[in-house]
């Protein structure tokens, strides 16, 4: 059994981090969003994964993930020159599958459920696909399936009337025999081909597809608030703090759940978890309230945030204003003017969002 991740999406939602990075590498607890999957596939006992990726966007996880070997798996890369869908991209990956079944995974989705017992189930059905789903409130955003037992009798791409509440959500696992409906597709009307229509293909043509419905969390994070319901999401999952830092100076409260790194510097702070504190960051004369991830070598000073992302060697000072709902990126700076005139004086990139209070 092999894997698939795909992450060749652009993350056009998610300028101007992704800019310099790929959606799926920006830190969720001060943990890049792939490698929750890559953690969930290893544990359903698979390892060897192709990652889909850009032709832009491949350097960034070679850089992060490498071949695999720190995380207990071999990865291979696989390019998706352009956006037509995951049915193309899967399309790709023929000669990699090798006749194999396979497990396919959005990468940009978190979900909370081990996928073990989805793959046994779908091993032991002899099933030709086997699709993750769960009931949502908007099922007009997602693809949706109607079931009869354990079977899916039907899939449709983000219907106008849904015909169902049952959400596909990114985790499928397919039998070589989805190459045959990926090649028999259509573009939609977005120009794309869609997984959905080939899973389509499969029930039309006699296939065994099986739903298997989760109750768990789950997250497509493709949006700004998505990102920060993930990041409060698995910050509640920290039940014992963790501090790996000898916190000298005695000027400081910790109250609630917390994992600190080691070489962080907390003075004059009353800290209030779910947090996380990464590396050599420094918080001084500060308040950091529940939901907060901070990033390595992070600079907290005189200032309030809670409920944010603050990536690695960025820095807060000054600000009198509590940061609430942020993500702020790899080496930027908040800061306030202390003489007159008091001014906005902002370097913004593009498609970058400021909310002044
Ligand atoms: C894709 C699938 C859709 C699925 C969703 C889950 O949609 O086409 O069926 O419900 O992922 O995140 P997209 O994110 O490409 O709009």
């Amino acid at each position: 059994m092999k894997a698939i991740i795909l992450c060749a999406g652009r993350g056009t939602r998610l300028r101007p981090l992704t800019f310099t990075s790929a959606k799926q590498l920006i830190p969720v607890a001060n943990k890049p969003v792939i490698l929750y999957s890559i953690e969930k596939i290893h544990k359903a006992g698979i390892t060897d994964i192709a990652m889909i990726v850009n032709p832009d966007n491949m350097k960034d996880f070679q850089e992060v993930l490498g071949d695999g070997h720190d995380f207990g798996v071999h990865l291979s890369y696989i390019v998706q020159k352009e956006p037509k869908g995951l049915a193309h991209a899967v399309s790709l990956t023929e000669e990699f599958i090798d006749g194999d079944d396979f497990l396919m995974y959005l990468g940009d989705n978190l979900i909370q459920e081990d996928l073990s017992k989805f793959v046994y189930d779908f091993r032991k059905a002899h099933a030709d696909a086997s699709i993750l789903l769960t009931p949502v409130e908007e099922p007009t955003r997602f693809g949706i399936a109607i079931m009869e037992g354990e079977k899916v009798t039907q899939v449709v791409e983000k219907p106008k009337i849904p015909p169902s509440n049952l959400a596909i959500i990114g985790v499928y696992m397919f039998s070589s025999k989805i190459f045959e409906g990926v090649k028999n597709i259509k573009p939609s009307w977005r120009g794309e081909l869609e997984i959905t229509d080939a899973i389509q293909y499969l029930i039309d043509n006699n296939g065994n597809v099986q739903g298997h419905v989760v109750y768990g969390w789950w997250k497509d994070t493709g949006r700004p608030t998505d990102l920060l319901e993930a990041n409060r999401r698995v910050l509640s999952e920290i039940k014992t703090s963790q501090v790996l830092t000898q916190l000298n100076d005695g000027n400081y409260k910790i109250e609630g759940p917390v994992v600190i790194e080691k070489g962080v510097t907390i003075s004059n702070t009353l800290i209030r978890g779910p947090v996380i504190i990464g590396k050599g960051a420094s918080i001084i004369n500060s308040y950091v309230g529940p939901y907060t991830s901070i990033g390595p070598n992070v600079t907290i000073e005189n200032s309030e945030v809670e409920n944010s992302i603050f990536m690695e060697n960025s820095t807060i000072r000054d600000v009198d204003v509590r940061i609430d709902a942020s993500i702020v990126g790899k080496n930027a700076m908040i800061s306030s003017i202390k003489i007159k005139p008091r001014v906005h004086n902002l370097v913004v990139g593009d498609y970058s969002t400021i909310r002044l209070s």
